[in-house]
């Protein structure tokens, strides 16, 4: 995917040279061009040795005649070999002059001559941003169809806090990658995603719970939604930014979490179970925060529901994605959980091995398949492993649907 990156003169001009880093680590070719005011914020050659290439800042190029004139179609050029044009931090000033059509300088005469699609990340002080001509100008940009990507909540660095911040770069590559991918094979699908762990309550105050960071779930539903499905992802409490285009259902308990996903299983046409759900729950939560006293205290804990189970009781023709972490037997025990619960396929790692699983960004997971086949995918990003995970489950299907 070829991405213009355009970086307005904002105080988080600094972010976008993480997010050109992002986006090649995506996979795409970036090509950044900076405004006049952007080049007083951070200079051209930290973009060009991140993307090694030439940096844009001039329209009309500052020496000879011949540079002028190459210059001067330079904005055609770059508008035509581009897919998506980002702009981030879009300023109020950037904003306002694509809103008027307004083309002084290289980036809003390339935003005139583009054609593909226009994704805007404005980040400003939080009353320049609720301004009554910014919200204008952001709605016109939203009704033309550019996507403008609400900024985040949050300590801003003129000192104020409020909206108006630079969302994370990585979540921000993430859209453009969503956006912008041309591979669309799960378009019409509805794909419901369980992630994190869940959280029993001893009392008010107090709970039970596990590591699980949620990371291989909002991988999933990322890869997901970048694909063209709609996702639904029920998570557990994590820390996490909710991937774009994707719908959070927010739980805590695995009772709550049980309700959510039967209450999207009519609509689901393929589920992955990647949550950790605990398997205990307190039985007699106390409803006041039980006091500390030195004798020795015991809970009585009662088995959750077995999602997974009821899921593949009821999943008609559905596709059923279940996890499995294991500190032994791997292969075995996928295959055990596949078969007693009705699931076409699991996912199944060593929670033991060093430097993958829980709370890492790195998986080396083996895909335990309905055919019988057996696939040890390589150590990669929970993002790539992600992706494959659905490689796999489309020709699963197909070859399930050949079979019946
Ligand atoms: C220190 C400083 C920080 C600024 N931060 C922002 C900002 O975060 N967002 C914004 O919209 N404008 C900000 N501005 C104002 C823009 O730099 C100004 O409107 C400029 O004309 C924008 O040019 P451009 O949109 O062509 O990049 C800031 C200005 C200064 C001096």
């Amino acid at each position: 995917m070829n991405v213009i990156l355009g970086v307005g003169g904002g105080i988080a001009a600094y972010k976008a040279a993480e997010l050109a880093r992002a986006l090649m680590e995506r996979g795409a070719n970036v090509q950044v061009v900076l405004t006049a005011a952007a080049g007083e914020f951070i200079r051209p050659l930290t973009f060009a040795a991140l993307t090694n290439r030439k940096v844009i800042t001039d329209l009309f190029g500052t020496g000879s005649a011949e540079e002028v004139l190459s210059s001067s179609v330079e904005h055609i050029r770059v508008a035509q070999e581009n897919d998506v044009l980002v702009v981030a931090p879009a300023t109020a000033d950037l904003l306002a002059k694509f809103a008027a059509g307004l083309a002084p300088d290289f980036l809003t005469t390339l935003y005139l001559a583009f054609t593909g699609r226009v994704i805007l990340a404005p980040a400003m002080n939080t009353n320049m941003w609720e301004h009554a001509a910014t919200r204008e100008n952001v709605a016109k940009l939203a009704a033309r169809g550019n996507v403008v990507l609400p900024p985040d909540e949050g300590l801003l660095a003129c000192g104020t806090t409020g909206a108006g911040r630079l969302p994370d770069p990585a979540w921000i590559a993430e859209a453009v990658v969503t956006i912008g991918e041309r591979r669309k094979d799960l378009e019409g699908e509805t794909v419901v995603i369980t992630a994190g762990p869940t959280q029993e309550a001893i009392d008010p105050v107090r709970f039970i719970s596990n590591h699980s960071s949620g990371k291989m779930g909002y991988a999933i539903a990322a890869a997901a939604a970048c694909r063209g499905a709609r996702v639904v992802l029920v998570s557990g409490p994590v820390n996490l930014d909710v991937p774009y285009g994707v719908e959070l259902v927010a739980v805590k308990s695995a009772a709550e979490m049980r309700d959510a996903v039967m209450r999207q299983l009519p609509e689901a046409t393929i589920i992955v179970k990647s949550a950790a759900v605990a398997d205990y729950h307190v039985a007699n939560p106390a409803a006041q925060k039980l006091k500390k006293t030195p004798a020795r205290m015991s809970l009585e804990l009662d088995p959750t529901v077995d999602i997974l189970a009821e899921v593949g009781r009821n999943k008609g023709d559905r596709l059923l994605i279940g996890f499995a972490a294991e500190t032994q037997n791997l292969v075995a025990e996928g295959r055990r959980k596949m078969e007693t619960k009705n699931a076409d396929m699991v996912v199944a790692n060593l929670v033991s091995k060093e430097g993958i699983g829980f709370g890492s960004d790195v998986n080396e997971v083996t895909l335990v398949l309905k055919t019988g086949e057996v696939i040890a995918l390589p150590r990669a990003t929970k993002r790539v492993v992600a992706d494959q995970i659905f490689d796999h489950a489309l020709r699963l299907r197909l070859a399930l649907h050949a079979r019946s």
